[in-house]
Parts: structure tokens; sequence; C-alpha cells
């Protein structure tokens, strides 16, 4: 059945029953290997349920149970592999929503509960949530209203000596934790094989794309008729966009927590919206935890519009010299976006009557059209004119490797004035006894050379 905590709704089952807990699995649609918490009515039910409890965490149950925190222990063996993951210990919490606090003092065993949402998707704070995307599912949903507090648990685990190490930020915040017991170590971002499995890189994540970040810079790219701002505090000097929706106008952390989960939703929801750009809080208290929640939502997307073009653009290589790319060859000037959201790249050519610039252009035009940007086009540029300054150190050094003499690294208005070209060094043998065959390579951009050491010919790509 759902029930309401006052982090956010869970899904629970009779913890020590593998069969009850196995649905909750299904229902969510959650792989295996992510452990459940156990929800328990009062801290003197635990010793019920593992082995030994570290000193700390006497304090912190003291302190915080029932409320935001949930303990990994060790278990007993009645809390089944299913639970745990096969894991050595068990997450053990006391929630402390009288509705759920009043059921675990009725039953006769203990409630695992995940978050009651489908894996990877938003927590729910409300019970309509959870009918929402589950309710043909779930038997009973027990309505305690509003999570007071909207954010899940903070999990707390403790190392070999017993010092307390935070697995999650969450409702209960680092600096409430450490007043109790001294500072914390942080072990949040464990995506691969995870301890806490539940700290996946990309979770809690609305279905539009969110982007985290300064405002200007993430509506990069964005049509702001169809973008909604998830704002925080003073909002004045936010651009226009679709819909601006404030986690707290006052700039409150606490409000701002209760209210995350349900704005996202809603703007995730909203048709008019295709994308949310959300503020980034400040990094304290129950900011943390949010500012976490917000980061794993933008995940998926986390590079801002201009970002994933610079990357592709990587991606479109010379053709006349396959191993280096535009950005290499340094002509890309700009990328920018108008207010449609229209992708504009503007590109300067090596030297003007360069037969493959239409090519790069072409290049250039297929990969970031494929990003989904089919009305992307390329301007040039002409002036200033490019040089060969303009080609980057990596760009030089993948030509050297590729057995063609760089640019050297004179500025070109030198070159201009005094025309002292000093010979390339050979790019095969290193020898700088090299001279000049002819002034054409196998490109116009190129002179033709050859090492007197080696006796091998090489192109020199001229500097201009
Ligand atoms: O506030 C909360 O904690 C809510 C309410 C319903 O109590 N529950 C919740 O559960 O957020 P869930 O499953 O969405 O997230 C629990 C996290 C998961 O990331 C899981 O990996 C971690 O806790 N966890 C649970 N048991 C664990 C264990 N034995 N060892 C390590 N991590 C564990
Ligand atoms: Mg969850």
């Amino acid at each position: 059945m759902g029930i309401p905590t006052e982090t956010v709704y869970g899904l629970a089952a009779n913890a020590l029953n593998p069969e009850a807990v196995v649905n909750i699995f299904r229902i969510k649609n959650r792989p295996a290997f992510d452990p459940l918490i156990v929800h328990i009515p009062d801290a003197a039910a635990a010793e019920q349920y593992v082995t030994h409890i570290p000193a700390p965490a006497h304090a912190l149950m003291e302190a915080f149970w029932p409320g935001p925190l949930t303990l990994l222990l060790p278990r007993r063996d009645c809390i089944p592999d299913l639970v745990t993951s096969g894991l050595p210990h068990v997450g053990l919490r006391v929630p402390a929503h009288p509705l759920t606090q009043a059921l675990l003092h009725a039953l006769p065993f203990p409630l695992a509960a995940p978050s009651a949402n489908p894996f990877g998707y938003i927590s729910p704070t409300t019970a309509r949530h959870v009918a929402d995307q589950l309710g043909n599912q779930v038997p009973y949903i027990l309505d305690g209203g509003p999570c007071t507090i909207g954010v899940e648990s903070t999990i707390v685990g403790f190392d070999d000596q017993e010092a307390p190490v935070v697995y999650r930020l969450g409702g209960l915040s680092v600096e409430v934790l450490e007043a109790v017991c001294g500072p914390v170590r942080l072990q949040l971002n464990q995506s691969s094989n995870p301890a806490a499995p539940g700290m996946l890189a990309a979770h809690y994540a609305p279905r539009k794309p969110l982007l985290l970040g300064a405002v200007p810079e993430m509506l990069e790219g964005l049509e702001a008729q169809k973008t909604a701002i998830l704002a925080f505090g003073d909002t004045s000097g936010l651009p226009k966009v679709r819909r601006v929706e404030n986690l707290s106008p006052g700039g409150d952390l606490s409000e701002a927590a209760q209210r995350l989960f349900a704005l996202l939703r809603t703007l995730d929801a909203d048709p008019d919206i295709t994308a949310i750009v959300a503020v980034p809080l400040p990094e304290v208290q129950l900011g943390r935890a949010i500012n976490d929640r917000l980061r794993r939502a933008a995940a998926p997307v986390l590079l801002s519009r201009k970002e994933q073009v610079w990357r592709a653009l990587e991606q479109v290589a010379d053709p006349e010299i396959p191993v280096l790319s535009v950005l290499d060859l340094g002509i890309v000037r700009e990328v920018s976006f108008d207010a449609e959201g229209n992708l504009e790249v503007a590109i300067t050519p090596t030297y003007s009557g360069c037969p493959a610039m239409k090519v790069i252009e072409w290049e250039i035009l297929a990969t970031v059209r494929s990003l989904g940007y089919p009305h992307a086009q390329v301007r040039t540029v002409l002036q200033p004119a490019w040089t060969t300054d303009w080609m980057t150190p990596q760009g030089k050094r993948k030509l050297q490797e590729y057995g063609i003499a760089p640019p050297g690294e004179r500025g070109r208005l030198n070159r201009l004035l005094f025309e002292s070209a000093a010979a390339p060094a050979c790019p095969l043998c290193g020898s700088t006894d090299t001279n000049r065959i002819s002034e054409f390579g196998s490109t116009a951009c190129k002179e033709l050379w050859r090492c007197t050491a080696c006796l091998e010919p090489f192109d020199y790509f001229r500097c201009h």
C-alpha cells in the first residue's frame, strides 16, 4: 500500500516477507540491486533487525527519530536478501508521520518502503501523485496530506571506525546532523557499483529535459516561449519565458524542499512546456539536498545546448587531414542560437578557395542537424582571416603524429614582416636538417620538404 511519511510517500510491504517485497520491485519497475529502507515504529524496535548499533548511531536515533534519517546498520538474518540486495547492512528509519506511526505500531512486522514512484521518476509528495502513477497497481493508498519535508531521508552509515558517513543528502541537513555527531564524511556519487545504489547519477527525473545552471546560459538553444524556469527567491532579473514557478519566493529552503517534487511534476505535465531550466539553490542546509535532486534530474541533459554542439563539432573531421577536427583547425568562430532557438555555427575558411571548406560545411550541418536542430545554418566569417595560429596545440600535435610538420608558433605579423621562416623539423625523425623541395605539397596549404637526415620527404603545413 501507499503510505505517507514526512519526506515522501512510500510504497510499503511486509519487510519480512519476500513475496510481498517482490511486488514492490515489480510495481516500481525497480532493479533488484537497489535495496529498500525498512520502516520501524521506534528506536527500540531496531534491536530486532540489527546485530550491532555503533555509539554514534545511538546518539543519532535519540536526536532524530522519528524523522528524516535512515541508518545503515548490520542486519540480522530475519531481513530477507531481497530487501538489502544481499548487502550486509539494512537501512532503518522511523518515519514521523502520525498515520504511518499508528500503522507501524499496529502491525506485527516492519514495512519495507521505497518512494512510491516509478523507478527513476520524481518522488511523490501527495497521495494524488501516487494514485496518478501507481494507482491501478496499488490496492490501498493512505492519504496523509502533502509531505511536510518533501525530500527523502538522509542516509547515514558507519565506516570501520564507526565514524558516520552520509550516503544520501536528504531532509536532515548535514549541518544539523553534525551538530549532534561531529564532522561527517560525504560519499554521495556511487553510480557504477553503489553501496547505496539509489545514488544513481540520473534519478528523480522529469520526462522533459531539465537544465540546471545560470539561466541566461541554460536558455541558449531553448525556445523561451516553451520553457519554464524553476526559480528560488527573487525572480525580478529573470528573462521572459513561458512560465516561472518559484520554489520559495521568500528564499526559505524548507519550503523549497517541500514544494520541489510537486512543482517538477506540474511543469512536467504542462503541455505548453518542452524544457525546464532550474536555478541552483544556495549550497547549504536543505539547499544541498535539493541541488542534489536537481543535479540528478538534470543528469540526462547536464550540458547546456551550446556545450552539446561544441562537443559534437569535435567529431567533425577535416576531410583533407582526417586526424584534425574542425575545432583543432580553429575554424569554428561561434555557436549561437537566435530567439526562436535556431542554431547557427560561424566558421572561417582556412583560406578562400580551399576545396575542403564546402565539405566541412556539409559535415557540420549534418552533425548539428542530427542533434535535433533541423534548421541549423552555417555562416561564413571572412574577417579576420584565419591563421595557422588558431590551430590548437592539440591539433598541431596530431599533425606531427600524422607525419605532417605543423605550422610554427610565430605570430602572423612577424612572419609577414620578416619572412624568417626557420626550417620545420622532420616529423618522422625530428631532425632540423631539412630543406624545401616545392612551395606546394599535397594541397595548396602545404609545402613539400625533405629531411636530409632520414631522406624522407614530408608535408609542412605552411604558416599563414
Ligand atoms: O525518505 C525516505 O527515505 C523514503 C520514505 C518512503 O521513507 N524512502 C526512500 O526510499 O527514499 P528509496 O528506495 O526511494 O530510496 C532508498 C535509498 C536507495 O537509494 C537505496 O539504495 C538506499 O536507500 N538503501 C536502502 N537500503 C540500503 C542498504 N541496506 N544499504 C545501502 N543503501 C540502502
Ligand atoms: Mg526513491
